[in-house]
């Protein structure tokens, strides 16, 4: 156990596998009481359960980010619990891809949808306890709790990729957003950055051939990548490899803890040399 987020409280959206899990792990693991909030209910509450029992402290908040009342809901029953907010981490997400001559208007919202404004309404129902209390802290002389939010791009929304423009719209829109919400709340102390994953290892870039999908609105989206392309990425990665989760988690561990205390408004590439 380490002390780098201790008694700092955690919002974690996509949170029950992937890169969010390790990273409610890895924030547990430093001291942080951690909301793991997901679509999938029961995965979720093992990811909490999990951390409870190593000594920790979490609790599950499940339901659609994209439903337009849950960003709000998950903000309320995360004060209702723990009474504050530190760190704000939109992860969770998906790929919906296709080329963009046979791409449907639902499939690009739906990425728009997660990707952009489910991450922009959960900022907006957090600003009473970030920027709000940041700023009365500093009206009325008290210390400064750190305070931050943690958005995740990709590569993808940085350089564009083949099939998917919806998600790479997204994914360069949430850039924006961060540096919006970089400069009207940091004058009050909160930092915001993003983190662009190049290639790491989970389900959203596992072999399509292993045939996992995501139920949304009753069609199933599968995901995944081809082998083929797979091996491809590989090579072109001077690390030689796909990153890890918990290698994933590291970085939005170095971005929250107070080593970052004056990093704001950056797009941090976490892609093990891809793309240099
Ligand atoms: N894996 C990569 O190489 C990679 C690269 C770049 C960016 N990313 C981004 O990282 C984030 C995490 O992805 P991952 O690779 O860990 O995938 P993952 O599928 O392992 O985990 C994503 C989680 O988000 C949840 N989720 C999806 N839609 C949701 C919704 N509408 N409401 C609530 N929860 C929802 C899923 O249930 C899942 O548990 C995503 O935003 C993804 O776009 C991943």
């Amino acid at each position: 156990m380490g002390s780098l987020l201790e008694n700092q409280v955690a919002i974690i959206t996509g949170a029950a596998r992937g890169i969010g899990a390790a990273t409610a792990r890895l924030f547990a693991r430093e001291g942080a009481k951690v909301v793991v909030s997901d679509r999938d209910e029961l995965p979720a509450r093992d990811v909490a359960s999990e951390i409870r029992s190593e000594g920790g402290d979490a609790i599950a908040v499940s339901g659609d980010i994209t439903i337009p009342a849950f960003p709000a809901h998950l903000i309320e029953e995360s004060i209702a619990k723990y009474g504050r907010l530190n760190i704000l981490v939109n992860n969770a997400g998906y790929t919906w891809d296709g080329m963009l001559h046979k791409m449907t208007d639902r499939q690009w919202q739906a990425m728009l949808e997660v990707h952009a404004t489910a991450p922009f309404r959960l900022i907006r129902a957090a600003a009473p306890y970030m920027r709000d209390a940041a700023k009365d802290e500093q009206a009325f002389g008290r210390k400064r709790e750190p305070r931050c939010v943690i958005n995740i791009s990709s590569t993808s929304g940085l350089h564009g990729n083949i099939g998917q423009a919806n998600y790479s719209t997204a994914k360069l829109g949430i850039v924006g957003l961060t540096k919006t919400v970089a400069k009207e709340w940091g004058a009050f102390g909160v930092r915001c950055n993003a983190v662009a994953f190049g290639y790491i290892d989970t389900r959203l870039t596992q072999s399509k051939e292993a045939n996992e999908s995501i139920d949304v609105e009753g069609e199933q989206v599968a995901l995944g990548i081809p082998s083929q392309l797979r091996d491809m990425i590989q090579l072109m990665i001077p690390l030689g490899r796909a990153g890890t989760v918990e290698e994933a988690a590291g970085a939005l561990l170095l971005l929250a803890s107070p080593y970052a205390a004056y990093i704001n408004g950056h797009v941090l590439e976490v892609t093990g040399g891809m793309g240099i």
